[in-house]
């Protein structure tokens, strides 16, 4: 059964369609690959989800509620996480403060509550000395804040825009390792968006294709991959 549905979602800016009568849906346990070139609507359609985008038309369910009109911070609530391809950590905030403030934006933490779930959830993903300020950590060590951050809404549904961006191969290994553990001990349903087909292939269950706003291909990434139009549209270009 899916626990996030999207039903011809749409959304244009003024000519532009970004996202095109896109029919999505994500499973708990599993991990989707969201891929498709520069422009294609990977980030626009998961902001649609998580509602900073108004779509023009068709609908967002989540558990089978209709919360296409739902404000983004309520739906954090109900768990939609996702972390940002642009990441903006507070500076002059410490690692650990960073955390909490996910703690705090979603759920009805008093601050020491917060500051304890946070020292947790730091231990959980390997991330210790936590009252560093993040100008002093590496970026293995923020794209996993990063992940705290969203999982401190303590989400049923996580989306990961670039989250790889930036990380050596062995950096890389490391996150798919922790995306893994973390979507099997929460029973997560993911969507990833990556340009590394080698992230795409280790780490997702299944893959979606879209170009211009529209899905033109999905499915296991052996079979999708070798598919016309994904090679046209996508992989020929030597991405
Ligand atoms: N707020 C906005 N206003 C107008 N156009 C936008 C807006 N956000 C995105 N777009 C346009 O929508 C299209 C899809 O952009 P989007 O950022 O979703 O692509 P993407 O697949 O995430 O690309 P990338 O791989 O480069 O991150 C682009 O043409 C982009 O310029
Ligand atoms: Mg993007």
């Amino acid at each position: 059964m899916s626990i996030l549905q999207t039903k011809k979602l749409t959304i244009k800016f003024g000519g532009l369609t970004a996202v095109n009568e896109v029919d999505f849906s994500l499973e708990s346990g599993h991990i989707v690959g969201i891929i498709g070139p520069n422009g294609a609507g990977k980030t626009t359609f998961i902001n649609l989800i998580a509602g900073l985008h108004t779509p023009t038309s068709g609908s967002v369910f989540l558990d089978g509620e209709d919360i296409t009109a739902m404000k983004p911070h309520k739906r954090a609530r109900i768990g939609i996480g996702r972390t940002f391809q642009l990441i903006h950590p507070l500076e002059n905030l410490s690692l650990v403060e960073n955390v909490m403030n996910g703690f705090l934006f979603a759920q009805d933490f008093s601050v020491p509550k917060a500051r304890k779930a946070a020292v947790l959830l730091c231990e959980e993903l390997g991330l210790s000395r936590l009252e560093r300020p993040t100008s002093q950590m590496n970026i293995l060590e923020i794209k996993k804040m990063e992940l705290a951050k969203a999982l401190a809404v303590n989400p049923k549904i996580l989306f990961l825009d670039e989250m790889m961006a930036g990380l050596n191969s062995d950096e890389s290994l490391e996150m798919i390792s922790l995306v893994q553990k973390v979507t099997r001990s929460k029973n997560l349903a993911v969507g990833v968006v990556e340009h590394v087909m080698g992230v795409i292939k280790q780490l997702t269950h299944s893959v979606v294709v879209l170009d211009g706003g529209e899905v033109i291909a999905q499915g296991k990434y052996e079979d999708v991959v070798k598919n016309e139009r994904v090679q046209s549209a996508y992989l020929g270009g030597g991405a």
